[in-house]
């Protein structure tokens, strides 16, 4: 089995010290850090964009994995990049065909995620999966930090892992921590994004490790 890579969600950090707290996670032990751009309208909530990705790529070599919940992807893809998105993930509710905007991302040197909230089936995505490489499973409704992990959604971890090959890695985000954590893995997810499971502790460092160790399947 591969290492289980904790990602730390940023949304729920201290962004009055953002570089203290990349430090933090990054001597924690994480291999990638998850930023999540939303627009107010593909999700009712509104995050941040390049400037952030942007400062938290001077401060850190770590990946960084951007989820889009946002209209309107494709207009933004290479800016994306440009601010140092080594990992680019749209939602299949946001646009009509997501292959062009896939073959976009990877064409500019990023890994292509492909997404689905909880109500959508795996049938939505299965044409694209060709050109993913990795599939995020929300396991909540995507616009908040520290919402219910939503337990059905392990089935389509586990049908996903079935149907891609190895080397696509199958992300769950939401409600993960140390409680749901196990159970995602042993469905067959790889990748795990955290954000109070990690920020919302007083030791970063002992939860990353406990995270890490519970993954372990
Ligand atoms: C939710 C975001 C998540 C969120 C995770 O819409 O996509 O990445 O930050 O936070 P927790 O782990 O607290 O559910
Ligand atoms: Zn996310």
């Amino acid at each position: 089995a591969t290492r289980p890579v904790i990602l730390p969600s940023m949304l729920l950090c201290d962004f009055g010290n953002l570089e203290r707290e990349v430090r933090a996670v990054e001597e924690a032990g994480a291999r990638a850090l998850h930023l999540d751009i939303m627009d107010g309208h593909f999700v009712p909530n509104i995050t941040y964009g390049f400037t952030i990705i942007e400062a938290v790529r001077r401060v850190t070599e770590l990946p960084l994995d951007v989820h889009l919940m946002i209209t309107n992807p494709e207009k933004y893809i290479p800016q994306f990049v440009e601010s140092g998105a080594g990992l680019i993930s749209i939602h299949i509710e946001a646009v009509e065909d997501p292959r062009p905007l896939l073959e976009q991302i990877r064409s500019l040197g990023s890994a292509a995620g492909l997404v689905l909230n909880p109500p959508t089936p795996v049938s939505a995505v299965e044409p694209y999966l060709e050109a993913c490489d990795y599939v995020l499973a929300m396991t909540v409704m995507p616009g908040y930090g520290g919402q219910k992990f939503d337990e059905s959604v392990l089935s389509k971890v586990r049908e996903l892992r079935a149907m891609l090959p190895p080397e696509v890695l199958v992300e769950v985000d939401g409600g993960v921590s140390a409680e749901t954590i196990a159970a995602c893995a042993e469905a067959g997810a790889e990748m795990f994004v955290t954000g109070s499971a990690i920020f919302r502790t007083p030791d970063y460092a002992a939860s990353l490790v406990e995270l890490q160790r519970l993954a372990q399947v």
